[in-house]
């Protein structure tokens, strides 16, 4: 009778670009849902050693399930991918941490044996559902002082961190945001991005003439290269008076999907598939809904203890930019620098947005580049603060590396 532990692989990873979300973004006339099914087609497309019949599940995550994101999203996307009729699909939330936790889920079903290849991703579109959309808080949670009000409010959350933090300025976390573009648009520049990109062909209408045709995204829509600290300075603090956090240090409000293939490594292996990375943990953490996002922190002790690896043997980081001020807690709390050269070398989702749902997988497919591009480096992690207080980690092994496979 198996029961079975095998090594798990994240085989490949793409995603749309990410667009502004509202009346103006070039998303508004798709749905969440279409947006989804490309980035499946194109797996499929780019892998043609897997065969659609042999997928084992489809695990698609989406914060805000309803509409053209309810309907237990991974079945119909599945669907419609025309993948067959008995591949089945599930969905999945952990808010920002969901296409990370489709993936963690997915993985471990894989190493435990339950399935051999999985399509992991996730998908938010913010302009048809914005965030809290139709969410009804139990009015304990504030009542019975179980929280906080600010905790319900991601941005307030990202002021309560500053204020955790007294060190962490705004001029800081300003300076981040610039470095987080100048290194967006460098990615582009050398075409590190658009390589994981799906184009997708979009309606556009304009209020006043009705539909005006059609176009292809090619690019990301909420980049701002050329940002300056002068531009940041300036800008409103919209979660406090006087507060730090602006649209310009923190991630915007972004439609966008993302999907990968999880396989184990036999079956990656046998069927001609990349094999981009290697999981080696993951753990997830809660910690005060008020200042979620410190969450990485402990996710990221616990990962590393399961590894048995310390923070000295990761040579990648890939954060997700919530907030600067997020990113720089966890970077003061290893003593890394805030400009570090091994941090989100690509940028991050101050630049690219932060479609909910999505992101995770983002941040394993620029993973993925870098370790194959620094064989070198033999850890990297992936890591994410989530509303409500929550953090969630992920360490993976470059397979690129001379020891890759064998002990610590
Ligand atoms: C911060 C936030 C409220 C801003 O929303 P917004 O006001 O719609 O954002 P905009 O893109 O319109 O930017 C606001 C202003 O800043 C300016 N701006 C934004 N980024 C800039 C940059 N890099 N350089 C210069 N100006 C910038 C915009 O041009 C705009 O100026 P305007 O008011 O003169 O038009 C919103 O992005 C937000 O809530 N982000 C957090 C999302 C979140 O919580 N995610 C979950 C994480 S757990």
């Amino acid at each position: 009778m198996p029961r079975t532990v095998r090594d798990v692989v994240f085989v490949d990873g793409v995603r749309t670009p990410f667009g502004k979300a509202g009346p103006k973004g070039i998303y508004h006339e798709t749905r969440a849902d279409d947006l989804v099914v490309k980035a499946i087609r194109e797996l499929l497309r780019r892998n043609p050693g897997l065969d659609p019949k042999k997928i084992d599940e489809v695990a698609i995550a989406a914060t805000t399930q309803i509409g053209d994101q309810g309907l237990t999203l991974g079945r119909t996307a599945g669907i419609l991918a025309g993948l067959p009729q008995s591949v089945p699909g599930y969905s999945i939330d952990r808010m920002c941490a969901s296409a990370l936790t489709a993936v963690t889920t997915a993985a471990g079903s894989v190493a435990f044996g339950a399935y051999d290849a999985v399509i992991a991703g996730g998908v938010e579109h913010m302009g048809r559902h914005p965030m809290g959309e139709g969410v009804d808080p139990n009015p304990r949670f504030v009542s019975d002082k179980l929280v906080d009000e600010s905790a319900l409010f991601m941005g307030m959350t990202a002021e309560n961190l500053h204020d955790r933090y007294p060190t962490i300025t705004k001029q800081r976390a300003d300076e981040y945001a610039v470095r987080s573009q100048e290194k967006a648009a460098k990615a582009y520049a050398n075409g590190k991005i658009q390589q994981d990109l799906v184009p997708i062909s979009v309606r556009n209408t304009n209020a006043e003439v009705g539909e005006t045709g059609w176009g292809l995204v090619t690019a990301d829509e909420p980049m701002r290269p050329g940002t300056t600290l002068e531009n940041l300075a300036g800008l409103k603090t919209p979660f406090r008076v006087h507060g730090r956090v602006t649209a310009g240090n923190a991630a915007g409000l972004n439609d966008g999907a993302t999907a990968s293939i999880i396989a184990s490594e036999e079956f990656a292996r046998e069927h001609d598939l990349p094999v981009r990375m290697r999981l080696v943990s993951y753990a997830f953490a809660g910690v005060e809904p008020e200042v979620m996002g410190y969450g990485p922190i402990p996710a990221t002790e616990k990962a590393l203890a399961k590894a048995g690896l310390s923070i000295e043997d990761i040579n990648l980081f890939e954060i997700n930019e919530a907030f600067a001020v997020q990113v720089l807690a966890f970077l003061e709390h290893y003593g890394i620098a805030d400009d570090d050269a091994r941090v989100n070398q690509y940028g991050g989702a101050i630049a690219y947005g932060h479609p909910l749902a999505s992101s995770g997988v983002r941040l394993m497919t620029q993973l993925a580049r870098q370790f194959e591009e620094q064989p070198e480096v033999r850890y990297g992690l992936t890591t994410m603060c989530v509303g409500f207080g929550m953090g969630a980690t992920v360490i993976w092994e470059n397979p690129h590396h001379k020891d890759a496979g064998g002990d610590k």
